[in-house]
């Protein structure tokens, strides 16, 4: 989150494009005026632009019930055969889909031709498991090309994949098999991390061995660390083997636009992670329209490349459907940014010709912590867009991606979104919008956004307040998986028929729009979503823990770091030294959650701030974190407490 965003919003500094990139722009101004005259009409014609239908709808949208929506909800398509055949048979087939790098620096080419006929033998692969339509598969996968495959072949025999990101622990996974229902689990037996096999089947393994019964009939296994691993007979059964032993011919079936196409789980403000349901037609809409215009994509020449792993929102619609809608080559990539070397990825851009740069702000931090030497050694020449998502980007880290990589002169795009938008949402138009650093800016042609304050009404410029979503978009969430309620409550109680999104923003003199950040209990670590109720609980699940709170301290190189203040339990305190309990604690955190969730800091407390009616007070608890002189201590039940916290801590 900015420090001082009065200093932001006197950012004078302006980029506009260069009247090269102009001139050869996918998108100009005509897009708004379109949007602008007739917004339905407007959807309507990129969802027949970028969506081959096997039925056309003549339907956009029902928002006859709020807040459910539908939309082309006459139409049906195949979502994968939009990503793959109809390229093919367009005279597409040999054009590169993607450019596999492994970490250890192995590589596999992958033609639309070849990644085609993968997801078919792959589609009746899960066909021969009995995997059906509606059915939910969770999808456990390091980044390599059987998950885009995988996932692929899930939506296109109509069943809907969960992919939990490979760091999740066996605890959360087995949470989200039994929140979906999930009846098969894809895995492999490891993938490649900071130069070593990172096992993945043991989690799904521990997972499955959780009490009660499981609703998983058979675990898929890739083969790809080639680490020893356990194996169930009868359960467990080779990737390869299966996709030889199926079909190789698979024509891919129509289903309704408002088919659900995937859910994916991500952490809200309780302990329990919300299944965010996407469907078909809509999604994919918005997905390829915002990849084609916001990256400027000329599929025939781009190289695009997304940093972000598939087990997030950014890697399914900008690694997966996006790209591959349009008919886009990209670079994917199994490992970390500096394994072996600090300058991995620039090395990859500079062999791929990777043109098109999408990635965190928290990777460009650390890039420029480590040095502008480190990239400055390649030939970057290559880039003519840069992209940043995830978290606000400071005008430090904006200006430094201009200069450094992107060579002064490739515009950079700040995309707004969330798992729950499905797709872009706010953003500059590369051709179009002269960007300022720091600033998301601009709601993309078709989408309205507004800044309102507590009641509701919209501020005026130079005004912070919520962000809202005031119409419905094609790639709204459709709800919550299983918890109708939730979904209502989560989202459209606090303004009615408008979608509140959780983030404080503010618009400058021009209108506009600058993100702050979470203003719920939410905190976004690395560009992660993580729930301070989620790892309160995992650490009060911890026996020597009596009480905890955690919060969100501004960090440097994360955005924002998770700071726990525990309370131990009195007979256990003796037991440990504090640097003993300080280690378990957050051991334990990686182990219930994923290392992602594990505290920076732990501060063992005798007492914790709160309310007369028992709030934690985590406004305090943050000043004390982020060194500040603690604030305002009036509601405090008992105003002595901050005096001992903060003089524990020095
Ligand atoms: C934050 C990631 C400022 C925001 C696509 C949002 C951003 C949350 C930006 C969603 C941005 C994402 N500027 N903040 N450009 N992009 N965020 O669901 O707080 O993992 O609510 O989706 O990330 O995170 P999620």
């Amino acid at each position: 989150m900015p420090d001082n965003i009065d200093n932001l919003l006197t950012e004078g500094r302006r980029f506009a494009p260069s009247p090269e990139f102009v001139d050869q722009a996918v998108a100009g101004t005509e897009l708004a005026e379109q949007a602008a005259a007739d917004r339905l009409a407007f959807w309507a014609e990129q969802a027949r632009r970028h969506v081959t239908w096997a039925t056309e709808p003549t339907e956009t949208l029902d928002w006859s019930n709020p807040p459910f929506a539908k939309w082309f909800a006459d139409g049906r398509l195949n979502v994968a055969y939009n990503c793959l055949d109809r390229h093919v048979e367009a005279g597409n087939g040999d054009r590169v889909a993607l450019h596999f790098e492994g970490e250890p620096g192995d590589t596999r080419t992958v033609t639309y031709a070849e990644l085609t006929a993968d997801v078919k033998r792959a589609a009746n692969a899960l066909l021969d498991l009995g995997v059906g339509p509606g059915d939910r598969v969770v999808i456990y996968l390091p980044q390599i090309c059987e998950a885009v495959t995988a996932m692929l072949a899930v939506a296109r025999i109509g069943a809907v994949h969960s992919v939990v990101f490979g760091g999740f622990s066996a605890e959360s996974l087995r949470s989200r098999i039994d929140d979906a229902r999930a009846t098969l689990v894809i895995t492999a037996d490891g993938g490649w991390r900071k130069g070593q096999v990172s096992p993945l089947k043991p989690a799904v393994d521990a997972a499955l061995a959780v009490d009660g019964e499981s609703t998983v009939r058979h675990v898929l296994v890739v083969r790809r660390g080639e680490n020893e691993i356990d194996w169930t007979e009868g359960r467990d059964i080779w990737w390869h083997d299966a996709v030889a032993a199926a079909a190789a011919e698979h024509v891919a079936e129509p289903f309704e636009a408002e088919h659900p196409l995937f859910i994916l789980y991500t952490s809200g403000t309780t302990g329990k992670p919300k299944g965010i349901l996407h469907t078909s037609g809509g999604y994919l809409t918005q997905v390829a329209y915002t990849h084609r215009n916001v990256f400027d994509l000329h599929p025939e020449t781009d190289v695009f490349w997304c940093t972000a792993d598939v087990g997030w929102i950014t890697g399914h619609s900008y690694v997966v459907y996006g790209p591959l809608a349009n008919g886009a080559t990209q670079v994917l990539y199994e490992g970390t940014p500096d394994s072996p070397e600090p300058g991995r990825w620039w090395s990859l851009i500079e062999k791929y010709g990777v043109t098109l740069f999408y990635t965190a702000p928290t990777a460009i931090r650390g890039f420029m912590k480590a040095g502008r030497e480190i990239p400055q050694a390649h030939d970057l020449t290559s880039l003519r867009l840069l992209g940043s998502v995830g978290e606000p980007i400071n005008p430090e880290a904006w200006m430094w991606y201009r200069e450094v990589i992107g060579g002064d002169v490739a515009p950079i795009v700040d995309t707004w979104w969330q798992t729950e938008t499905g797709a872009i949402m706010i953003s500059p138009l590369p051709g179009v919008t002269e960007t300022k650093p720091g600033s998301a800016q601009t709601p993309l042609p078709g989408i309205s956004v507004d800044v309102v304050d507590d009641h509701g009404d919209p501020v005026s410029n130079g005004e912070g307040g919520l962000l809202v979503v005031p119409e419905p978009w094609p790639s709204m969430l459709r709800g919550i998986w299983g918890d109708p309620d939730r979904y209502v409550e989560t989202y459209w109680s606090r303004f009615g028929d408008r979608y509140f999104a959780g983030d404080g923003a503010r618009r400058d003199a021009d209108g506009d729009i600058w993100l702050l950040g979470r203003v719920d209990d939410v905190m976004n670590v690395s560009g992660h979503r993580l729930s301070t109720a989620e790892i309160e609980s995992a650490l009060v699940s911890h026996p020597i823990v009596a009480e905890s709170a955690v919060v969100g301290a501004s960090d440097e190189t994360t955005g924002q770091a998770v700071v726990a203040f525990v309370i131990l339990r009195n007979k256990k305190k003796k037991s440990l030294s504090p640097e003993e309990a300080v280690a378990q604690l957050r051991t334990h955190v990686a182990q219930q959650i994923g290392a992602i969730a594990r505290p920076r800091t732990v501060f063992l407390v005798d007492e914790l701030p709160k309310t007369r009616s028992g709030k934690i007070m985590r406004r305090l608890l943050r000043d004390v974190a982020e060194g500040r002189e603690v604030g305002d201590t009036t509601t405090l039940a008992d105003t002595s407490v901050m005096t001992v916290i903060s003089e524990g801590m020095r």
